[in-house]
């Protein structure tokens, strides 16, 4: 469902040029570290929360501009295993807004033909929380267009463990009914990762300006392409996105062969 390069970029800033982006080799999946959004707050002597509410207009902008360039999987970092450790009006604030968001935009995402789901361990979620994403799940899960995943409570260690656990679980039924050891290959191990049939992301974007990982999608990001940008996460734009997918399309893959 792909639109027109100038109806998606209306008003390019000076020295940005949609034309340049090459439509014919979007990534399928484009995962985002959305980061930034206390420093935005900082910035402006606003509370953290207030930053956090700011990125949503970003993460809309993104998702919108996602879909219509035909991007198949947008995977948006919301909140990970680690971030429990922050103060407790943070994360309530945090986990309200996520409820109240899915709740406002489902019908919206819905029409745009959206498919949403997430990962992460949502057991651990106030039950308003889990109950709006599952809800949204619940609504969106025979659409067509693009799949966004929200990583909620996400952390990549815990989903590689998790994937270790249901191997174990398999290749000790396996033994008992058999009495023979299957072999863990990669395709056994993936289907117990939270991203079980979701192909790699091709592009990793993390904002803010560090240059690390945060215990995101560990296996899933062995050969992506890392787009690190100074911009605060509610800064963030179609235009920011165009800029990280230019620059994709410059990156020479080798996935470790000569070219
Ligand atoms: C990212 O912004 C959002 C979440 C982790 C939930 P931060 O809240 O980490 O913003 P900074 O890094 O403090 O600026
Ligand atoms: C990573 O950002 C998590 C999310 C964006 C949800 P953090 O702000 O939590 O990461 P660190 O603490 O800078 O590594
Ligand atoms: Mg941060």
């Amino acid at each position: 469902m792909n639109k027109p390069l100038d109806y998606i970029f209306p008003n390019p800033p000076v020295g940005l040029n949609p034309k340049a982006l090459d439509i014919s080799a979007i990534p399928q999946h484009v995962a985002v570290i959305m980061d930034g959004n206390g420093r935005w707050a900082k910035k402006r002597a606003l509370n953290r929360l207030r930053g956090h509410k700011a990125g949503i207009e970003a993460v809309r902008e993104t998702i919108r501009c996602a879909s219509d360039l035909g991007v198949r999987y947008l995977t948006i970092y919301s909140f990970s295993t680690e971030n429990w450790k922050r103060p407790e009006e943070e994360v309530v604030g945090l986990m309200d807004l996520f409820a109240k968001t899915m709740l406002a935009e489902v019908d919206g995402l819905h029409e745009e033909h959206v498919r949403v789901m997430t990962i992460g361990d949502m057991s651990m979620l106030p039950a308003e929380t889990r109950e709006a994403f599952d809800d949204a799940w619940e609504k969106t899960k025979g659409n067509d267009g693009m799949t966004l995943v929200v990583a909620v409570n996400y952390g990549a260690r815990q989903e590689v463990l998790h994937a270790v656990q249901a191997c174990a679980r398999d290749i000790a039924r396996e033994f008992a009914e058999t009495g023979k050891m299957p072999v863990v290959t990669e395709e056994l191990f993936e289907r117990g990762l939270y991203t079980a049939g979701i192909p790699d992301p091709e592009l990793l974007i993390r904002t803010s300006g560090e240059m690390r990982v945060s215990n995101f999608l560990l296996w899933q990001i062995a050969y992506s392409e890392f787009v690190c940008t100074d911009v605060l996460w509610p800064d963030f734009d179609r235009y920011e996105l165009l800029r990280a997918l230019l620059e994709y399309q410059q990156r020479d893959r080798r996935f470790g062969a000569v070219k």
